[in-house]
C-alpha cells in the first residue's frame, strides 16, 4: 500500500506509514474509531466512510496549484531533471486535531473550514517556489529544491513555514471570532537528499528519499506543538542567521538510535542575505581586492563631481562581490554619501518592485511596525521637504508601499500608466536627492531582478551622466543588461583568489599548525580560490572531524579522504545548472562525462545536436562562465571553469546515462584517433571502465602498465621484503616464517595494529599454501579482535583488515564446504566496506563475495558483485585489484553462455596479473581460464593451460591449487576426442588425495562424483 502523503510503499496491513508516520488506515470523523481498509461505513457509529477525509479534489492535481512560471520550467526541463539527486528541504504541515474539529459536521461544512487552511499552506509554499508533492485532507507535504534545484532551499522552506503560520493564524483569529473554533497548524522541516525519479505530465513528482530525509521532516511535524514549526540541525545549518530559533535540546526520535537536536522557529532572523548571515557569524579577514576597491573609489570621485557613474561588478557565486561592496560601504570613503542598498532575492523574480521596496523603506525611515498612517506621514513629509515640486509623485510612492487610501484615483489608472508613472517619480526623486547630497545606490544580485526594478534601473541609468549618483550593481555572469555602451559605465570582473591570497585568507581561520599543510593545499586546490567554497569546505572539514580544536588554531583530527563538495556549495552549483536551458544543461552534463577538459571533437560525437547547436550551446555555457576555451590549437578544447562544477554536473547524471556516454566516448576516441591510439590509452582505460566495457578496459589498461604501478603496488603491499610483497611474488613459505617472527616481536611490544596485519598476512599465505584450517583459524581470531569502531580502522593497510580477513576466511570456508559461513562472512565484508564507503575495501569485498558465489555455482549472484567491484570509481587507479575480479567474472560469463566476452575478460585478467608479476594464486586463475576454454570447446588450449597451472602450483607450493589443476586436467582428458578415461581417472585420484589431505571437502565431493562416472 502506498502512503498517500509521502508515496512510501508499506506492507499490506500497516496502520502507519514507514516513511512519514502518517496514519494509513482511515478514522471515522464522527466517533474517531479506526476503520479497516475498504470500509464503507463506520463500525462504531454507522457514519458513511466516503466522507471521512474531506478534501478538495483540485488539491490532488499538482498542476492546478503550481504557479505557471514554475510549471513551465519544470515541464520544459522534465527529461533533464528525472533521475537526479537533489539537495532539498522537505516540509510537512498539518492541521492539528482536524478530526475533532470536523467531527459532527456535515462534510461540506468541514471542507469550508479546512480548505482555506490548505489553501494558505499551498500559497505559502508557492510564494517561495516550493513544489507541493501531496495534499491530504488536512495537510501538505512540499519540497524545496526539487525537481528544480534552489541554492537556498532551506531558507525558502523556513520562510514558507513562517508565512504559513502567519496566514493561517490570521484566518484562525477570524474563525475564533466568528465560530469559536480553534485552528492551529504544525510544521516540520528537514534538509537532505532525494532522487527525483519521474515527473508526470500533471507535475506530480515521484522521488526516493535518501536516508532519513522525509522521515525526519515528518517526525518534526508530529513533535511540533500546534502553532509551531520545528526543524533539524540540517536545516538550521543552511538557514542560520536568516531565521531566529530556539533550541529544544536533544529529542529521541522513533526509528533513530540516538536523539537528535531539535529547534523551533521563532521568527525571521536579522540577516536577509548570505553575506549578512556571514557578518553575524563573524567575517573572515578581508584579503586582496586592492585594485577593485581602487576602481570603486575612482568612480565615487567622478560621481561626486556630478558625473554619474555605473559600476557593474560581476563574477561567479561566492567569489566575493557582496564582500567587496560591504568593505567599500563600511570604509571612510563613503562618508558624506547617502547610501541606499537593496538586493534581489532568488524567489523574487515574480514579485514586482521587491528590491525597491526595501530601498524605499530605508530611504523614508519606515520600520516594520509602522502602520499605514505613519507611512503616509513619513513619505509626504519627506517628499515635501525635499522639493514641493515633487508632490504629485506621492501617490505613486504610497501605492508602491501599499499605503495609498483605497479611494484614491491612482488606483483607477491602468497598470501600464501606473507603472510608468511610478518609475518616473522614483527616478525624479532620486535625481533631486542627489542635488542635496551624493547618492550611492547599491543593487545586489541583479541575476534575480524583477521586471519593474529592472525598468527603473534602465530609466535611471539614462539620466545619470549629470547627477551625483554612483550606481553600483553586482550579479553573476548569466545576467545581461543593455548599459554596456554608455561612456559612464564600467564593469569589473571579480576573479577567484590566487593561491597565495587564498592561503592568507585561510591563515586566521586555520591557524599555523604545519601538520595542516596538506589540508591547506587540498582545500585551495579543490576550491580554486573561491572564497565561499573555501569557507564552506573548512566548515565541512570541521564537521567531519578532519579539523579539531578552536577556530584560528585547528589541529588535524584525521586524514582527509578527499574532500566532498559541501552541501551548500553543491546546492549553489546545482541550481545554476538547473537555471540553464534544458539543451544547454544536457550539453554540460555530456561534457562532464568527457572530463574536466573537453575536446570539442569528442563532445560533438556524443552530444545529440547539430554542429550549429553545439557551437551556440558552448557559446552560452561560456558566457555563463561554466566553461572556457582552454586552447584553440591543434584542436579546440574547453575546460570546466571549476572542478566543483564539473563534479556536480557529472554527479547529477543518472548511472545508466553516464555509463552509456562513457561507452560512446570509447568508440569516439577509437574512431577519431585511430592512428594515434597509444597516446590515448589512459583515457580509453578510464572511459572503458566507467562505460563498463570490461574487456576493453583491461585491454587498454594492460597497454599502459608502468613502473608507477609497480610503485603503487609496493605502497599497498609494503617494501620488497615485507610479508605482503613476499606473498604477492608467491614466496609463501618465507612470508609465513616472516609473519611468525614479526608476531613474536610485536606481541612483546603489545603492538595491536601490527599483530592484526601480521595475522592477516599469515592467513593469506596459509590460504595460498592450501592450509585452509590454519588460515581460517588465524583469520577468525582477527575478526574477533576487530569489533565495532575497529572494523573501520586501516592499521596502515590499504583496506580494512576486518574486511580483508573476512574475505580470505570466506575463501577458506568455501573450500571446506562451509558454504553458509562463507556467504555470511563475505556478505559482512561488503557491508562493512559499503557503510564506510571505502573503495579499496569495497572492491576486495565485492570481488570476494562474487568469487564465493561463483564457486558455489550461483552465477546470477556472482555477476552483480563482480561487476560492481569493477564499476567502483577507483578500481582503475588500483590496478593490482583487477586480477582478483576479472578472471572470476569472466568465468561467470562463460558459464552463463557469454563465451566470447568471458574468455576475453579472463585472458585480460591473467595477462594483467602477469604484467604485475602477481604470482600468488596465479595457478587458480589459470584453472579458471582452463575451465572457460574447455567450456568453449577449446580442449587443446585448455590442456596447455591446465599443465601450466599445475606447474605454477607446484613451483609455489600452492597445494590446494595443485588439486584444482589436476582436477581440470582430468576434465580435459575425460572430454577429449577421443576421451582418455584412464589418464583422467589418474588425475582425479591424485587430485582427490590432495583434496582430502587439505580438508577440501567441496572439491573432494566433486572428484568422487567424477570418478564414479
Ligand atoms: N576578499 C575576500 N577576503 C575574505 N573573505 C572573502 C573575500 N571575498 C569573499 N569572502 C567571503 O566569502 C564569502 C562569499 O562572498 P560573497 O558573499 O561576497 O560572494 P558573492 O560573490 O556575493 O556571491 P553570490 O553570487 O552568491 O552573491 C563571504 O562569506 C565572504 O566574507
Ligand atoms: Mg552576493
Amino acid at each position: 500500500m502506498n502512503c498517500s502523503r509521502c508515496q512510501q510503499e508499506n506492507p499490506p496491513h500497516a496502520k502507519f506509514c514507514l516513511g512519514c508516520g502518517a496514519r494509513l488506515t482511515a478514522i471515522c470523523t464522527r466517533c474517531g474509531a479506526d476503520l479497516p481498509e475498504g470500509a464503507r461505513f463506520c463500525s462504531g457509529c454507522g457514519q458513511a466512510v466516503s466522507t471521512t477525509a474531506p478534501s478538495d479534489p483540485r488539491h490532488n492535481r499538482p498542476e492546478a496549484f503550481i504557479p505557471k512560471h514554475l510549471a513551465e520550467r519544470i515541464l520544459r526541463a522534465k527529461s533533464s531533471l528525472e533521475g537526479e539527486r537533489k539537495q532539498v528541504t522537505v516540509l510537512f504541515a498539518d492541521l492539528k486535531g482536524s478530526m475533532e474539529l470536523i467531527a459532527d459536521r456535515d462534510p461540506e461544512d468541514a471542507r469550508q473550514i479546512l480548505d482555506p487552511v490548505i489553501e494558505r499552506m499551498l500559497e505559502a509554499v508557492h510564494h517561495y517556489e516550493g513544489t507541493v508533492n501531496n495534499v491530504m485532507g488536512d495537510g501538505v507535504m512540499a519540497l524545496f529544491g526539487a525537481p528544480i534545484a534552489h541554492e537556498d532551499h532551506a531558507v525558502r522552506a523556513c520562510y514558507a513555514a513562517l508565512r504559513m503560520q502567519e496566514q493561517v493564524g490570521r484566518y484562525a483569529d477570524d474563525l475564533r471570532r466568528r465560530q469559536g473554533l480553534d485552528v492551529q497548524i504544525r510544521v516540520g522541516l528537514n534538509s537532505g537528499e532525494v532522487v527525483v525519479c519521474s515527473i508526470g505530465t500533471d507535475l506530480h513528482v515521484d522521488y526516493t528519499a535518501v536516508g532519513q530525509t522525509t522521515h525526519l521532516a515528518a517526525r518534526m511535524e508530529q513533535l511540533a506543538r500546534p502553532g509551531t514549526t520545528l526543524l533539524t540541525e540540517f536545516v538550521l545549518r543552511s538557514a542560520e542567521e536568516r531565521i531566529a530559533v530556539k533550541g529544544l535540546g536533544l529529542v529521541p526520535i522513533k526509528g533513530l538510535a540516538d536523539p537528535v537536536p531539535v529547534y523551533e522557529i521563532v521568527g525571521p532572523g536579522a540577516a536577509r542575505t548570505r553575506l549578512q548571515a556571514a557578518v553575524a557569524r563573524g567575517l573572515t579577514r578581508f584579503v586582496g581586492r586592492d585594485a577593485e576597491v581602487e576602481r570603486l573609489r575612482q568612480a565615487l570621485e567622478q560621481a561626486v563631481r556630478g558625473q554619474g557613474q555605473v559600476v557593474a561588478v560581476f563574477g561567479e557565486p561566492g567569489v566575493g562581490k557582496s564582500r567587496l561592496f560591504y568593505e567599500f560601504l563600511h570604509s571612510h570613503r563613503t562618508q558624506g554619501w547617502l547610501v541606499l542598498e537593496s538586493s534581489s532575492v532568488s524567489y523574487g523574480k515574480a514579485t514586482a518592485y521587491m528590491p525597491l521596496l526595501s530601498l524605499l523603506r530605508a530611504y523614508f525611515g519606515i520600520s516594520e511596525r509602522d502602520d499605514t498612517r505613519t507611512i503616509r506621514a513619513k513619505v509626504t513629509g519627506y517628499v515635501l521637504t525635499l522639493d514641493e515640486a515633487l508632490k504629485d509623485g506621492i501617490p505613486a510612492l504610497l501605492h508602491l508601499l501599499d499605503a495609498l487610501p483605497e479611494e484614491h484615483e491612482f488606483h483607477r489608472a491602468n497598470s501600464v500608466a501606473r507603472r510608468s508613472s511610478t518609475i518616473e517619480w522614483l527616478k525624479r526623486i532620486l535625481l533631486r536627492e542627489s542635488r542635496n547630497q551624493p547618492v550611492l545606490l547599491v543593487f545586489e544580485d541583479l541575476h534575480w531582478i524583477d521586471g519593474e526594478t529592472q525598468a527603473l534601473l534602465d530609466a535611471l541609468v539614462d539620466s545619470l551622466p549629470a547627477a551625483a549618483i554612483l550606481l553600483a550593481v553586482n550579479y553573476r555572469p548569466e545576467y545581461r543588461h543593455a548599459w554596456t555602451n554608455k561612456s559612464y559605465y564600467q564593469q569589473l570582473q571579480i576573479h577567484a583568489l590566487g593561491p597565495e591570497t587564498a592561503a592568507a585568507m585561510l591563515q586566521p581561520i586555520l591557524g599555523d599548525d604545519p601538520a595542516l599543510d596538506p589540508v591547506r593545499r587540498l582545500v585551495i586546490e579543490r576550491t580554486e580560490g573561491n572564497p565561499l567554497f573555501l569557507e564552506e569546505s573548512v566548515r565541512s572539514l570541521v564537521e567531519t572531524g578532519v579539523l579539531i580544536g578552536e577556530r584560528g588554531a585547528y589541529r588535524l583530527g584525521k586524514d582527509p579522504v578527499g574532500i566532498q563538495v559541501p552541501s551548500t556549495v553543491q546546492a549553489i552549483i546545482a541550481s545554476r545548472i538547473d537555471g540553464l536551458q534544458p539543451q544547454d544543461k544536457q550539453l554540460l552534463q555530456a561534457a562532464s562525462v568527457i572530463g574536466k577538459d573537453v575536446p570539442q571533437v569528442l563532445l560533438s560525437e556524443i552530444a545529440e545536436c547539430s554542429e550549429d547547436e553545439l557551437r551556440s550551446g558552448l557559446g552560452r555555457l561560456q558566457a555563463a562562465e561554466f566553461v572556457y576555451e582552454l586552447k584553440l590549437f591543434p584542436d579546440l578544447e574547453y575546460t570546466f571553469k571549476h572542478a566543483l562544477t564539473h563534479e556536480v554536473a557529472y554527479g547529477s547524471l543518472l548511472h545508466d546515462r553516464r555509463r552509456a556516454l562513457h561507452a560512446q566516448i570509447v568508440g569516439a576516441i577509437e574512431r577519431i584517433h585511430t592512428d594515434r591510439l597509444p597516446e590515448h590509452f589512459r583515457n580509453l582505460t578510464h572511459h572503458a571502465f566507467r562505460g563498463e566495457i570490461w574487456s576493453k578496459a583491461l585491454h587498454y589498461l594492460n597497454q599502459t602498465a608502468s613502473s608507477a604501478e609497480r610503485r603503487s603496488i609496493d605502497a599497498v603491499l609494503g617494501g620488497p621484503e615485507s610479508p605482503g610483497n613476499l606473498w604477492w611474488r608467491g614466496l609463501h613459505e618465507r612470508a609465513v616464517a616472516l609473519t611468525q617472527r614479526e608476531q613474536a616481536i610485536l606481541a612483546s611490544f603489545r603492538n595491536f595494529g601490527g599483530s592484526i596485519t601480521a595475522n592477516f598476512r599469515l592467513g593469506q599465505s596459509c590460504h595460498s599454501l592450501g592450509e585452509y584450517a590454519r588460515a581460517a583459524d588465524v583469520l577468525s581470531r582477527n575478526i574477533a579482535l576487530l569489533e565495532e569502531d575497529l572494523q573501520r580502522e586501516l592499521f596502515g593497510f590499504a583496506g580494512f583488515p576486518s574486511v580483508l580477513s573476512r574475505v580470505w576466511l570466506a575463501l577458506c570456508e568455501v573450500e571446506q564446504n562451509r558454504i553458509g559461513e562463507a556467504v555470511r562472512h563475505s556478505g559482512e565484508a561488503v557491508e562493512i566496506a559499503d557503510s564506510a564507503e571505502h573503495s579499496f575495501s569495497q572492491v576486495v569485498a565485492l570481488a570476494g563475495q562474487g568469487t564465493i558465489f561463483l564457486l558455489v555455482g550461483d552465477m546470477d549472484a556472482a555477476m552483480p558483485s563482480l561487476e560492481r567491484a569493477l564499476a567502483i570509481d577507483r578500481v582503475s587507479d588500483v590496478p593490482l585489484l583487477l586480477p582478483l575480479i576479472a578472471p572470476p567474472l569472466g568465468l561467470a560469463y562463460v558459464r552463463a553462455g557469454r563465451h566470447e566476452e568471458g574468455l576475453d575478460l579472463i585472458a585480460q585478467g591473467v595477462e594483467r596479473a602477469e604484467i604485475l608479476e602477481f604470482a600468488a594464486n596465479h595457478a587458480r586463475r589459470l584453472t579458471w581460464l582452463g575451465e572457460a576454454r574447455l567450456l568453449s570447446g577449446q580442449s587443446d588450449v585448455a590442456k596447455r593451460v591446465a599443465l601450466r597451472a599445475l606447474e605454477m602450483a607446484r613451483r609455489y607450493g600452492e597445494r590446494g591449487h595443485e588439486a584444482y589443476a589436476l582436477s581440470l586436467l582430468g576434465d580435459v582428458m575425460a572430454r577429449g576426442h577421443p576421451p582418455d578415461r584412464e589418464g583422467a581417472a589418474t588425475a582425479y585420484r591424485d587430485a582427490l588425495t590432495l583434496a582430502e589431505l587439505l580438508g577440501m571437502r567441496r572439491l573432494s565431493a566433486a572428484l568422487f562424483g567424477a570418478l564414479q562416472t
